[in-house]
C-alpha cells in the first residue's frame, strides 16, 4: 500500500511516474572490465540526459567509488542498522550520476531477517531519485549474492574478453541463470578486443553453445571495446576514461553501446528499485539449489 501511495504521488506532482531500467553488468570471468564499463556508461548515458544510479554490488571489495576517486563515509549497512537513510549514502560522481556504494554492506543483504527486508524496502521507497537507469555492478562469478542482483534485474549484461578461460566462465554464468532461473536473454559486450572482428568471433562462439546446449537462450550482442592501454592509466589516476580521452575509440565504441541501450529499452512498469529489490530478496528467500562458485565452465 505504502509503495502504491508513494507511486500515485510521484503521477501526481510531475504527470508519470518515471521507473527506472535496471542493468545489471556482470562476468563469469572476473577483470574483465565490468566495473570500467558501468562507470563509464553510466556518465555517458548521464551526459545524454539520463539520471543514472549506479548500484556498486561487488561483494566485500569497493569498486566503483575508488575508480572515481571517491570516498564513502556509510554504506548501505548503515541504513540497515537504522543509523541513516539511502540519501545520506548516495554518492554524486562526475556528470551526476548517483552511486549507492553498497559493497561493503551487502553481504548483510543477503542475510536480512524480514523485519530488516521491510525497513530497506520501506526506505528505498522513499528514496525519491526518478532514475532512467540503475546499472548494477556485480561482483564476477556465479555466488548467489551475484545470481541475486541479476536476476532481479530486466536486462543483464554479461562482459566477455576474448581469452577461452572467460569465453567458458560466460557461458557457466548464462547456463546457471538459464537453469536456476529461467532467464532466457542476455546482452553481450566483449571487452578489450585487438580488432572488431575478435569480438565479433567471441559473440558467434558463444552464441553457438547456447544454441547447442541450451537451445532457448538469446544472446544480443551490444558491442565490443578495443583494447586502450589509456584505461589502466585513468583507474590508477582515478578518473573515467570518458572524460579523459572523449574522443578515443574506446569512448566512441561504448558510446554506440550507450545507444543500443537506449535504442532497444526494456523499461516497464515493474522496473522500479522497489521491485528490483524485493524480487531480490524474493530470489534469495526462495533460495536456489546450484552451489555458489566459481567455475571454469564445462559444456
Ligand atoms: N578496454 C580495455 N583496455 C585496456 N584495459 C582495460 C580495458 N577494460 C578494462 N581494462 C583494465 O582491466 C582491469 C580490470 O578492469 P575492471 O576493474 O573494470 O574489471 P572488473 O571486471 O570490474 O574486475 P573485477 O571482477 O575484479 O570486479 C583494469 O585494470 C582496467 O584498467
Ligand atoms: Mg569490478
Amino acid at each position: 500500500m505504502k509503495d502504491q501511495a508513494h507511486t500515485l504521488r510521484k503521477i501526481f506532482k510531475d504527470g508519470t511516474a518515471r521507473t527506472p531500467e535496471v542493468i545489471s553488468v556482470t562476468s563469469g570471468k572476473g577483470g574483465v572490465g565490468k566495473t570500467s564499463i558501468v562507470v563509464n556508461m553510466a556518465i555517458l548515458l548521464a551526459s545524454k540526459g539520463k539520471k543514472v544510479l549506479v548500484l556498486d554490488a561487488d561483494l566485500g571489495l569497493a569498486n566503483v567509488d575508488v575508480m572515481l576517486g571517491i570516498a564513502p563515509r556509510l554504506t548501505i549497512k548503515h541504513v540497515l542498522d537504522g543509523e541513516c537513510s539511502i540519501d545520506d549514502i548516495v554518492l554524486t560522481g562526475p556528470s551526476g550520476i548517483r552511486i549507492i556504494p553498497a559493497s561493503s554492506g551487502i553481504q548483510e543483504l543477503a542475510d536480512l531477517n524480514p523485519s530488516q527486508q521491510i525497513s530497506l524496502v520501506n526506505a528505498l521507497d522513499h528514496f525519491d531519485g526518478d532514475f532512467d537507469y540503475m546499472i548494477v555492478d556485480t561482483g564476477a562469478g556465479i555466488s548467489r549474492n551475484v545470481m541475486y542482483f541479476n536476476a532481479a534485474s530486466q536486462r543483464i549484461i554479461v562482459v566477455a574478453t576474448a581469452e577461452p578461460t572467460s569465453i567458458t566462465d560466460a557461458y557457466a554464468l548464462i547456463k546457471v541463470l538459464r537453469k536456476h532461473y529461467g532467464i532466457k536473454r542476455f546482452d553481450l559486450i566483449v571487452n578489450n578486443v585487438t580488432s572488431k572482428s575478435e569480438g565479433d568471433h567471441v559473440a558467434e562462439k558463444l552464441t553457438l553453445v547456447c544454441d547447442r546446449f541450451l537451445g532457448d537462450v538469446a544472446l544480443e550482442m551490444l558491442g565490443s571495446i578495443p583494447h586502450d592501454k589509456s584505461i589502466p592509466e585513468c583507474i590508477k589516476a582515478q578518473k573515467a576514461f570518458v572524460g579523459v580521452n572523449p574522443n578515443g575509440d574506446a569512448v566512441k565504441r561504448l558510446a554506440r553501446i550507450a545507444d543500443r541501450l537506449e535504442e532497444t529499452s526494456r523499461a516497464s512498469t515493474s522496473g522500479n528499485l522497489q521491485f528490483f529489490f524485493r524480487k531480490m530478496l524474493l530470489n534469495q528467500a526462495k533460495g536456489t539449489s546450484h552451489a555458489g562458485y566459481r567455475v571454469h565452465g564445462t559444456y
